[in-house]
């Protein structure tokens, strides 16, 4: 170690060093807030003033993270300082990115990381030591980060320290999945691999892999494709169920019985910030360097039909039934997954803009959310269902397992009515003794009886969901 790097290794021991971090979203205000409650003055910096003016008032746009808020009242105003001017960041000893790295056009959109780097050159310390959380496509972290940082004058191992440390944690319990989970620090020398794992240390009790920059690019995105081609498997099996007649739950019931078959539940769609990029950013980059990733890529075109899928059957089976072709659907939860306040990048939104591109009326109830995707939205779920020719399950709610299915039928609409389960959550019997026509992701039967089997040539065109 340097006397840079020993310099800043005394000020993190001591909690004397100056940390900042850009980017006070899902992913950066909890970050802040654990290195703030670990003893450390942490600046958090938001461009949107709207966020940063909730925060200094001891709010969160996350008001359901478990334990967030509370741990931001705790440390707001002692070692917690929101702020939207960025000289405030001069003279940090650390700054943390965390901004967003969105798709864009069969690439990935760094503008928000490249601005956070030139801010990030001019406020550290020298000496410092910079770290991107921000999901980044392989290479970028060497291509553009290091190089912007060396760009700038510094000598990277020398006089100035930087890593990689994608986050890995999941919205609805991101404090107990930043602690408890395994992190990952991808770093190009020996003295940023140790200064960032001295850090993280702090809060993390998980254990702290250490490897170099491509490799921990690499291995993030790993993380995501393999649950996507995982998703992709079971909501293959789920369209040859439909295709053969057959319900899904009872073979994935009996397939998981094997010790080496861990078949995932099939549902209406993925979604969430995280996984509906991931495997793209794998994907794209892969070909870029001469290897075209199938399986990668054919298992996020199977996820993204699912959705397409559903909509067309709601919309036919509306269709079938009024006269004028248009019906009312209500949409029971946005959420890309169950009990998680996260909207992002959510099948229900491509569902909703579907069905009301199609003429429907859609209505929409989360329990968790207000996001509504443009459909009118209701706070009390009797009201949402009210005269509905459909229902969609599209978010696994607790609250939705738990509805009273006759109380449900009572009020929607003139018989029949569809209740599509499109996350296995109810069971097809107590649907349909309740009076509604049952289908599920995976299970089509009751809706081939009373389609006269119309749809049953449709599903069985498998070629359709990878073509
Ligand atoms: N949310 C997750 O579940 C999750 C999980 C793992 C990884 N990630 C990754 O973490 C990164 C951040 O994601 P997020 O979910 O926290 O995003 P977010 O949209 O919740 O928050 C990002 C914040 O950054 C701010 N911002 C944008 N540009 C800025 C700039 N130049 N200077 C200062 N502030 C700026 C925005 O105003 C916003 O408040 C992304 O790369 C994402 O892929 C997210």
């Amino acid at each position: 170690m340097n006397a840079y790097s020993l310099q800043l290794k005394e000020r993190i021991l001591s909690r004397d060093a100056r940390i900042s971090v850009i980017g006070q979203g899902y992913i950066g205000l909890p970050v802040a807030l654990l290195l703030a409650n670990s003893g450390f003055k942490v600046i958090g910096y938001d461009l949107n003033p709207g966020i940063v003016e909730e925060l200094s008032k001891g709010r969160t746009r996350m008001e359901r993270e478990r334990g967030l808020r509370e741990l931001l009242l705790k440390n707001l105003g002692s070692n917690y300082f929101p702020t939207g001017d960025r000289s405030e960041l001069m003279g940090s000893d650390i700054i943390i990115i965390a901004v967003p790295t969105p798709r864009k056009n069969g690439s990935a959109d760094l503008s928000m990381v490249l601005q956070a780097i030139d801010l990030s050159k001019s406020a550290i310390s020298r000496g410092g030591l910079v770290i991107v959380e921000s999901t980044l496509p392989p290479k970028a972290f060497e291509g553009i980060v290091l190089r912007k940082i060396r760009e700038a004058g510094f000598r990277l191992g020398e006089d100035i320290f930087a890593s990689y440390c994608p986050e890995r944690a999941m919205p609805g319990n991101l404090l107990e999945e930043l602690i408890r989970n395994y992190r990952i620090i991808g770093a190009a020398d020996n003295g940023s691999a140790e200064l960032s794992k001295m850090l993280y240390s702090s809060f993390v009790e998980g254990d702290i892999e250490v490897t170099d920059p491509l490799t921990a690019e690499i291995a993030k995105l790993v993380e995501n494709s393999y649950r996507d081609v995982n998703i992709a498997f079971a909501n293959e099996v789920a369209r040859i169920c439909e295709a053969l007649g057959v319900d899904v739950r009872r073979v994935r019931e009996i397939v998981n019985k094997h010790p080496w078959v861990n078949m995932l539940v099939p549902g209406i769609g993925v979604g969430g910030s995280c996984l509906t990029k991931d495997p793209l950013f794998l994907y794209w980059i892969s070909r870029e360097h001469g290897y075209s990733p199938e399986l990668i890529g054919l298992a996020r075109s199977i996820n993204e039909s699912m959705t397409q899928r559903y909509a067309d059957l709601v919309d036919e089976f509306v269709r079938s039934k009024r006269p004028d072709g248009k019906g009312r659907v209500c949409v029971l939860g946005v959420t890309y997954k169950g009990d998680v306040p996260d909207a992002r990048e959510s099948p229900a939104g491509y569902l909703i803009g579907e069905l009301i591109r199609r003429g429907h009326e859609v209505r929409v109830y989360d329990p968790l959310v207000r996001e509504s995707f443009g459909a009118p939205f209701f706070d009390k779920l009797e009201e949402a269902v009210e005269g509905a020719d459909a229902i969609v399950i599209a978010s696994d709610h607790s609250e939705f397992r738990k509805v009273s299915l006759k109380m449900l039928r009572d009020i929607a609409g003139e018989d029949p009515v569809l209740l599509l389960d499109g996350r296995l959550i109810l069971e097809s019997s107590e649907v349909e003794s309740s009076g509604f026509v049952y289908a599920s992701v995976g299970n089509l039967l009751s809706l081939w009886k009373i389609t006269g089997g119309a749809l049953l040539e449709k599903s069985l065109i498998l070629n359709e969901i990878i073509s």
